[in-house]
């Protein structure tokens, strides 16, 4: 599979199969985040990896829609310095980069929003000075996932603009 096959294709998955992603396959995703570019290289980052059910199951109840997390293989947890100023822009081009890399290693996966941030840091022990984005799911896909009918993009004419605005 080529970039723009894996940009083409993917699509968010919000149920797993009970098949366990290996430790080295967590790896190879986690190291494809950690590869993306941040601002002055600070790569403001950190990534916690919930495998644990009973964590998973109380993340999935800190967003209004996090429900898929609960049935997810593993987890990461996207935290972020405070004192980095662009840091939700390069965690969430980490983000891209895990969900891309798991799409080529047959690993599904969803963005969970953290309605109740102060919840979620708690939860995993994160400081004040940091912030907690979001959580993104990953699994095998289980053979009953159907994407949502809501997916589609824009045609280019809607959202680019030539020269100027
Ligand atoms: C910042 C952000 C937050 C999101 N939050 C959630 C969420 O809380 N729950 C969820 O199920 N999907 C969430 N998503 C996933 C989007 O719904 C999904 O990317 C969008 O519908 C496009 O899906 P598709 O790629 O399958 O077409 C989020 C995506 C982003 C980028």
């Amino acid at each position: 599979m080529n970039v723009l096959e894996a940009i083409q294709q993917r699509r968010a998955v919000r149920l797993f199969s009970e098949q366990p992603v290996p430790t080295d396959v967590i790896e190879q995703i986690l190291r494809a985040g950690m590869r993306a570019q941040s601002s002055k290289n600070t790569q403001p980052w950190l990534f916690v990896v919930v495998r644990e059910r009973e964590t998973l199951a109380a993340l999935s109840k800190l967003g209004k829609f996090a429900g898929h997390v609960a049935g997810a293989n593993f987890a990461v947890c996207y935290v972020g310095t405070k004192q980095a100023t662009w840091n939700s822009f390069d965690l969430g081009q980490a983000a891209a980069q895990m969900q891309l890399a798991a799409h080529e290693l047959g690993v599904g996966s969803c963005i969970a929003a953290m309605y109740d941030e102060a919840g979620a840091k708690a939860l995993l022990g994160v400081p004040d000075d940091h912030n907690f984005f979001c959580v993104i799911s990953f699994g095998y896909p289980s053979p009953e996932h159907e994407p949502l009918v809501m997916g589609g993009r824009k045609p280019l004419d809607e959202a680019v603009r030539w020269e100027k605005f």
